[in-house]
């Protein structure tokens, strides 16, 4: 991992969907995240509720996303409570709306039209014409996160490296025309957790699809969804021969760092057709309570407790809203507007 010591890392975290985190953002985003806090100088990470704005419609479930995921957040084990960690909800700082605005004409439409998130949307069938403004706009949001900061790191998934390049281009930019005001981030993409192949074994993990593995749900429900992991499908009793690589467990497991030589000894007996795919998978489910057992029990406290998140909430997003004043205020000077 690269050197965190003296650096500023931000990122954010879309709350876009209602049901809890799975193996897959843990593995993908999380996991890092919370290891980033013990080794950044300081680490600001936000529930980007703006940003969700643009795919979910229900007030109700605008609001509970973002506790949800707040939750999960700190059930997985980021501490907000450390000096160096704020963890903080981005629309509780206007600034950021503010920053948005201005830096609105500092970005062409030619260079976000380029980005492929929107491109991407034509090739359902959307037109211009009714292409929602605030997907256009994304990247000029993200950036304004970002810059609003002064980050010098940005940890993200592959999907989101290119909004991390605009807001590169959009700092660029804006300190050309006013001196040297923003401070111009630097991408970091974990290739190898970026991606998290879901129990259908084909597609990336996601809860709409529905091949996720869920990580606070009951208990009921995480034996299920292991359980319905898709196996070798040449496989058809436990003395036929099978391919590790066909079932993903496998993979699961080396993700979440099984012991190697029970894995081992797993894949062999799966190849010579000497174990069958309930023995593997229950060695998995158990593997995997213990492995998140921790973490489920924070669940259950801070969830039985609303009041203390509540409140680490508002203390947070007060000490972000500090630093963004700070910089929106140069940022309201270098361009006349003060
Ligand atoms: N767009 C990011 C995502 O969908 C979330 C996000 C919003 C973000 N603002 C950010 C990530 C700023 C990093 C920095 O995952």
């Amino acid at each position: 991992m690269k050197d965190f010591s003296n650096k500023t890392i931000l990122s954010g975290i879309n709350p876009s969907s209602s049901l809890g985190l799975h193996l897959g953002n843990y593995l993908g985003a999380v996991k890092q995240h919370v290891e980033i806090q013990y080794k950044a100088k300081k680490a600001l990470y936000f529930i980007a509720d703006y940003h969700s704005l643009n795919t979910v419609f229900d007030p109700e479930m605008v609001r509970s996303n973002v506790y949800n995921t707040y939750l999960d957040y700190l059930s997985f084990g980021l501490e907000p409570e450390k000096d160096n960690v704020v963890f903080f909800v981005e629309s509780s700082i206007p600034e950021i709306a503010e920053l948005n605005l201005i830096l609105n004409n500092v970005v062409t439409m030619g260079e976000l039209g380029r980005m492929h998130a929107y491109k991407d949307k034509f090739q359902s069938g959307v037109t211009e014409e009714s292409i929602n403004h605030g997907l256009f706009n994304y990247p000029v949001l993200m950036s304004a996160d970002i810059l609003i900061f002064l980050a010098d790191i940005v940890p993200v998934g592959e999907d989101q490296s290119q909004h991390v390049e605009m807001a590169r281009v959009i700092a660029r930019h804006f300190n050309n025309r006013y001196g040297q005001i923003l401070k111009e981030p630097e991408v970091s993409v974990n290739k190898e957790t970026a991606r998290v192949i879901g129990i259908d074994g084909e597609r990336k993990m996601s809860k709409s699809l529905g091949n996720h593995i869920p990580v606070f749900a009951p208990e009921e429900e995480v034996r299920n969804q292991i359980f319905a992991v898709k196996t070798d499908p040449a496989r058809i009793h436990p003395t036929d021969s099978g391919d590790p690589k066909k079932n993903v467990i496998f993979e699961y497991m080396k993700l979440l760092d099984f012991d190697s030589a029970k894995r081992e000894d797993f894949e062999n007996r799966y190849r010579e057709g000497r174990v069958g795919d309930v023995e593997i998978k229950k060695a998995f489910f158990e593997f995997f309570m213990e492995y998140f057992g921790e973490m489920r029990k924070k669940y259950a406290e801070y969830a039985a407790d609303p009041e203390k998140i509540k409140n680490m909430m508002k203390q947070n997003n007060e000490e972000a809203r500090e630093i963004a004043k700070e910089v929106v205020k140069n940022v309201r000077k270098a361009v006349g507007l003060e």
